[in-house]
């Protein structure tokens, strides 16, 4: 049985995020944002992919661990905390990401201290929590399996299933790299996004998500993160990582979509609108604000 890390009861915001991908700048920055919200550590959920793609593995696990925040389990801390081989994204075989990942996997053991590796064995598949009667648990990719991606646009059916899975109201989740909110049968999926990539939308902004009680419910807000992706592609071309990468950072699209679904290949490039939706458990209300 995998494990769960229950957080309890929490009736004040939160700042759920994932993929920080090594991208030491874009960590810092979100951690400067969480600042300027009044949010700490102990309010802050981490869903996974703490390195991967970026130049500075060892600076980034760093920082995330002395903050304290709770880490779900990614696919890159479970690989390597094993010691396998692979990073066990869920790319096809022979695909361009699948042959990338070679190089900035081999990068990542070799830059990161084996204490680091025994951390991210042990770090939970689920974080767990209750806000304002909602119970919400946070996953990497899916409550059924670490590496699946999810979209916006896979079928309804599939969700339902995930829902059964995990008991919940609200699903947390990130891996597939690209932030969303959306209802299901009254209940609520969140995909957090990516703070060490940017979202194929042709901007180098990087995506979170704030948590927050309202009313009889939640709020959920999807946020844009700016910061210094000029730095941070600089250090990846030093490191001589692979230069695919490192131009989505500054160019703010993927070098190819090969995971992605017919309907997010074709919003390629449309900038993607800070969203927010509030979520009533009782009545399965929603109401969605965007700027
Ligand atoms: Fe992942």
């Amino acid at each position: 049985m995998r494990s769960i890390l229950d957080l309890g009861d929490i009736d004040e915001p939160l700042l759920l995020f994932g993929g920080s991908y090594g991208n030491l700048e874009a960590t810092e920055a979100l951690l400067a944002q969480a600042r300027q919200l009044g949010i700490t550590g102990a309010r802050m959920i981490h869903t996974g992919d703490v390195v991967a793609y970026c130049a500075d593995p060892a600076a980034t696990v760093a920082l995330v661990r002395g903050t304290g925040m709770a880490v779900v389990q990614g696919n890159c801390e479970e690989s390597l905390g094993a010691g396998s081989e692979d990073c066990g994204c869920g790319f096809a075989e022979g695909t361009v990401c699948d042959r990338l990942s070679a190089a900035w996997y081999e990068y990542c053991v070799r830059e990161l201290p084996a204490e680091d590796r025994s951390w991210m064995a042990g770090l939970p598949a689920r974080v767990e929590f209750r806000m304002n009667g909602a119970k919400v648990a946070v996953v990497h990719g899916a409550p059924s399996r670490i590496n699946r991606f999810v979209f916006a646009s896979d079928p309804l059916e599939d969700k339902r299933r995930e829902f059964a899975l995990a008991g919940s109201d609200v699903i947390v989740g990130g891996h597939s790299g690209l932030p969303f909110i959306q209802p299901v049968d009254g209940r609520l999926w969140v995909n957090a996004g990516a703070i060490g990539m940017p979202a194929n939308d042709g901007t180098p902004r990087c995506w979170f998500a704030l948590m927050r009680p309202q009313g009889d419910g939640v709020e959920v807000e999807i946020r844009a993160l700016v910061y210094d992706h000029a730095g941070a592609a600089a250090r990846m071309r030093e490191a001589g990582l692979p230069r695919e990468y490192e131009q989505a950072l500054r160019t703010g699209f993927w070098d190819n979509m090969d995971i992605l679904p017919p309907e997010e290949r074709a919003r390629r490039g449309r900038p993607i609108a800070w969203e927010r939706l509030s979520w009533m458990p009782d009545s399965h209300r929603f109401a969605t604000s965007e700027l």
